[in-house]
């Protein structure tokens, strides 16, 4: 199964969301070997998840949560909030809340539990810069991302992201992200991971998707900017994988 997470960032309101949805539905042929997660921004969550309600194999997910179930954090959403708007899934440590708003590591490890106690599946997005990746750091820092957030037994998704790679047009060879995906399944394997799901993310579009998805480590990719475009969208998600 392999899983095509759109991550619209800061774009499409609620009214253009749904005119997005009907597009790609009447686009998109559904496949039994593909998944279709959207992470719409928080206004447009329940719009997204009315619109896929009950079509199988697709879900609508929050860009991120509070740790907090509830309280005074102005302009934040938890968990239980998105999971009442129809979240089924969360992205966590997304590289632009670890390096635009500062999130730590264990704020990471936080949010991962208040998504699990929610009832929402994480996706934890890990990544080195480029520094760290010139410095021969990669696997040193996506280790310690990971073992911050995740737990023995837990249900988790990964998203594999090279921050030098996400919004630059530049993206990972397959081969680069097949070497950091074994290295993450085999940290995985260690910790009795239920089912070992490894994303992909940083400048996939239609024409590298294919190259990228015909390496066995990737069980799927989450995609930016080009899943803003419906028609563009359900095209990749078509991705014929060889
Ligand atoms: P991009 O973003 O596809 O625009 O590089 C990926 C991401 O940030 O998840």
């Amino acid at each position: 199964m392999n899983v095509f997470a759109a991550n619209w960032k800061m774009h499409l309101g609620p009214a253009d969301a749904r005119d997005y949805v009907t597009t790609f539905l009447r686009t998109y042929t559904p496949q039994p070997d593909r998944a279709v997660w959207f992470f719409p921004p928080a206004v447009s969550l329940q719009a997204v998840a009315d619109a896929l309600a009950g079509k199988e194999g697709l879900l609508a997910g929050a860009q991120d949560i509070h740790w907090e179930p509830k309280g005074a954090f102005t302009g934040a959403i938890s968990g239980p909030l998105a999971a009442q708007a129809g979240a089924r899934a969360v992205l966590v440590g997304h590289s632009e809340r670890r390096h635009l708003f500062g999130e730590t590591d264990a704020e990471t490890g936080r949010k991962l539990d208040a998504a699990v106690a929610a009832g929402l599946h994480p996706v934890l997005c890990v990544g080195e810069t480029l520094a760290q990746r010139e410095r021969g750091e990669t696997l040193a820092v996506v280790t310690r991302q990971l073992a911050a957030a995740v737990k023995s037994g837990v249900d988790v998704t990964i998203a594999y992201e090279p921050v030098w790679a996400i919004g630059t047009g530049r993206n990972a060879t397959p081969q680069d992200a097949a070497a950091v995906h074994r290295a993450i399944r085999r940290w995985l394997e260690a910790r009795a991971t239920p089912i070992i799901r490894i994303l992909y993310g940083g400048s996939v579009n239609l024409k590298n998707a294919a190259e990228l998805l015909a390496e066995r480590e990737l069980d799927g990719v989450l995609v930016g900017g080009a899943s803003l475009d419906p028609v563009a969208w359900a095209q990749l998600v078509q991705t014929r994988i060889s």
